[in-house]
């Protein structure tokens, strides 16, 4: 196991009791030291998903180098620029540069600071664009504060007029700039004090570093919103927005709670609620090693995590099945009756969650016979959707931070709509506001392009379509086994696809110089080829495009040219023949097709199209699971074969936190 080495039950308790006590939902999970291994897993990682990383250090080192190995640990939040603050004797000097860690490194090893206080960023640019200016750091108009922030703050409009009209000036765009003239603004010679003041005044989310040339004894940090972790050394102390950057120096961290202040000197460290009174705090002691957050020998994060994609599909599933492979989901609330009651379910997600949401669609009708609507989440909202107390709303999100997702889901709770989430993120925001929560157990996902959550997703929805028909009544326990019996072999079959990866590498390397793709398939199919299409383009930069195929012939037929690249997905027995015509189409018109189908159907399909990618045989409804392997394949090999940053794709985050 990556994470951790807790093996016996009464360990585990103690740290489901620590993670009660941080206010998280414990549940048990199959057993219970199987959820410890998995919430550790992930919890530690939860705040991963806000852009920006911040980390400070107090100490009798040298800051620079700290700093900048804390921010290549956060380097995979995604980020367009960086900076660090030191401390450095007479005054604070801040360098801060558009672009990769690797320019402000440079920087830094051709100019050094010196100096054992400092503070350090890694930005996703919101407000303003990505340039040197707007980087943080970001300080005082004096310079005699330095601050870094991870959020966004709300009011800082409202809050720069203010400071404009008493004569402060502002250099950059951002909203963070405030609050470095807001704490000057409030500082009579206490810097706690000035940040506490400074921060009744903001609105928002936020994690903030604030040092101040006056006391080179002290860091600052607070949080609201937004992740932050107190790292305890010896002689030496830290802030990080995410644990990974701390593990080379400590394995004790204090966690802030929303609204909690922490005081660091080199010996010391503080924790004080809202009203300044101290907060005694139990030190947690992270268990597991930086492997469950590194590569382990992949290339990339994407491929490893491609790698552990039937881990996690068992990982979800497992637990949830009794010894006769009965589904049992004891982790939700929902009655049979409660149930009887929905008249529809709408899934909100975004991105590749929301493909998820389309495969479920039709999972769940098929199997509850309940209507589902799917909605991408940043347009519910503004429809005033039909939603009531007779809603089931899941909201599937890897992160459960999505902040469209979290709004869609706010708008649904308020017309009365019973709240369920499949979310990856144990103690996530969303998570945290359903009444009912899926984990699924995919693990710590670090390459931006989602591939083990999204299949773990889909895996979840099959779950809970499965069991609500068995509620409902509508399938026998006999045809839902049936089912699962399938489910419990995809895990083997995803291995046997990703044991054949170089036919697909080779593919790639030959299709290097597509600038467009499309993408086909029908019913399910279609489905599987907007997430394909999605994982392309936003890693290999490729434009892509997925179309329901029978739409093909009323447009984008007409940008078909010699050696277009398509690829055509015929993995449904019933819509077989035209998925065939479909393909003939488009050879006709000189495109190069690439097939995706099951092993039974192979010889046939090979007929229509220039290169075949076969899955194994599973039942039609499931084969998403399966068939959207050799496209997160063929993305991350054309990616690769292009130079692109693969784990890092640009203009992308994890997790958007941003509406
Ligand atoms: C971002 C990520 C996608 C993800 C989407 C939704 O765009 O780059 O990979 O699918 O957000 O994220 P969520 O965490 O809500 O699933």
């Amino acid at each position: 196991m990556p994470c951790g080495d807790f093996t016996t039950d009464k360990e585990a308790t103690k740290l489901a009791s620590d993670w009660q006590y941080k206010g998280f939902r414990v549940k048990t999970c199959g057993s219970s030291q199987r959820f410890i291994f998995n919430a550790i897993n992930q919890i530690c990682l939860k705040g991963d998903y806000y852009m920006c990383g911040i980390v400070g250090y107090i100490g009798d080192e040298q800051s620079a180098p700290i700093l900048m190995e804390g921010l290549q640990k956060l380097e995979y939040r995604g980020y367009d620029s960086a900076g660090v603050a030191i401390y450095s004797g007479s005054g604070i000097t801040v360098r801060k540069f558009k672009g990769r860690l690797a320019v402000l490194e440079e920087h830094l090893n051709n100019h050094r600071i010196t100096g054992t206080l400092g503070v350090g960023h890694t930005r996703w640019a919101t407000h303003g664009e990505p340039n040197d200016i707007n980087a943080h750091p970001h300080s005082s108009s004096g310079g005699s504060i330095a601050v870094v922030h991870n959020g966004i703050i709300e009011n800082y409009m409202k809050l720069k007029e203010w400071l404009n009209s008493l004569g402060t000036e502002f250099k950059t765009e951002t909203d963070t700039e405030v609050i470095a003239h807001l704490v000057e603004y409030y500082y009579e010679g206490n810097l706690i004090e000035a940040v506490q003041k400074a921060i009744h005044r903001m609105e928002g989310a936020y994690a903030i570093g604030v040092i101040c040339k006056d006391h080179p004894d002290t860091l600052v940090a607070v949080r609201k919103d937004s992740p932050l972790v107190v790292g305890i050394g010896q002689g030496e102390n830290f802030i990080a927005s995410d644990i990974p950057a701390l593990l080379k120096y400590t394995r004790d961290v204090y966690f802030l709670e929303d609204g909690e202040m922490a005081v660091l000197t080199k010996d010391h460290i503080d924790i004080l609620d809202e009203l300044g009174m101290p907060v005694e705090r139990n030190v947690f002691k992270v268990t597991w090693d930086l492997e469950s957050a590194e590569k382990g020998g992949y290339e990339h994060f994407m491929l490893k995590e491609m790698h552990e994609q039937p881990k996690a599909v068992r990982d979800t599933l497992m637990p949830r099945l009794d010894d006769n492979n009965r589904i049992v989901l004891d982790e939700l609330s929902l009655t049979p009756d409660q149930l009887q009651a929905f008249n529809k379910i709408v899934i909100i997600a975004c991105g590749t969650a929301w493909h998820a949401g389309l495969v479920g669609k039709t999972a769940i009708e098929k199997f509850a016979r309940i209507p589902v609507e799917v909605e991408i989440a940043s347009e519910f909202r503004y429809r005033d959707p039909f939603v009531d107390e007779k809603t089931l709303l899941i909201a599937v999100s890897q992160s459960g931070e999505t902040a469209d997702t979290l709004a869609a889901l706010r708008e649904a709770k308020s017309k009365g709509a019973h709240i369920m989430t499949v979310t990856n993120v144990v103690g996530s925001r969303i998570s945290r506001e359903a009444q009912d929560v899926f984990y699924t157990w995919a693990g710590p996902e670090i390459a931006v392009a989602s591939t083990k959550a999204y299949i773990t997703q889909v895996v979840a929805l099959y779950l809970l379509g499965l069991s609500m028909a068995e509620l409902k009544g509508l399938m026998k326990a006999s045809d839902v086994e049936a089912v699962v019996q399938e489910l419990k072999e995809l895990p083997n079959k995803i291995q046997q696809i990703l044991e054949h990866q170089e036919k697909i590498q080779e593919l790639a390397n030959k299709q290097i110089h597509q600038q467009h793709a499309f993408y086909i398939g029908r019913g399910l199919d279609d489905y599987t080829a907007r997430e394909g299409s999605l994982k392309l383009k936003e890693i290999s930069y490729v434009h892509s495009e997925a179309i329901a195929a029978g739409e093909l012939k009323h447009g984008t037929i007409a940008l078909l040219e010699q050696g277009t690249l398509v690829v055509a997905m015929a993995t449904q027995e019933y819509l077989y023949d035209k998925m065939l015509s479909n393909m003939k189409e488009v050879k006709a018109r000189g495109a190069y097709v690439v097939a995706v189908t099951k092993k039974s159907l192979e010889e046939e399909v090979n007929q229509s199209a220039d290169i075949v990618l076969s899955i194994p045989d599973t039942l039609d409804i499931l084969t998403p699971v399966l068939s959207v392997v050799p496209l997160q394949l063929f993305a991350y090999y054309m990616a690769v074969a292009r130079g692109a940053d693969v784990d890092k794709p640009k203009n992308l985050a994890k997790s958007v936190t941003v509406e």
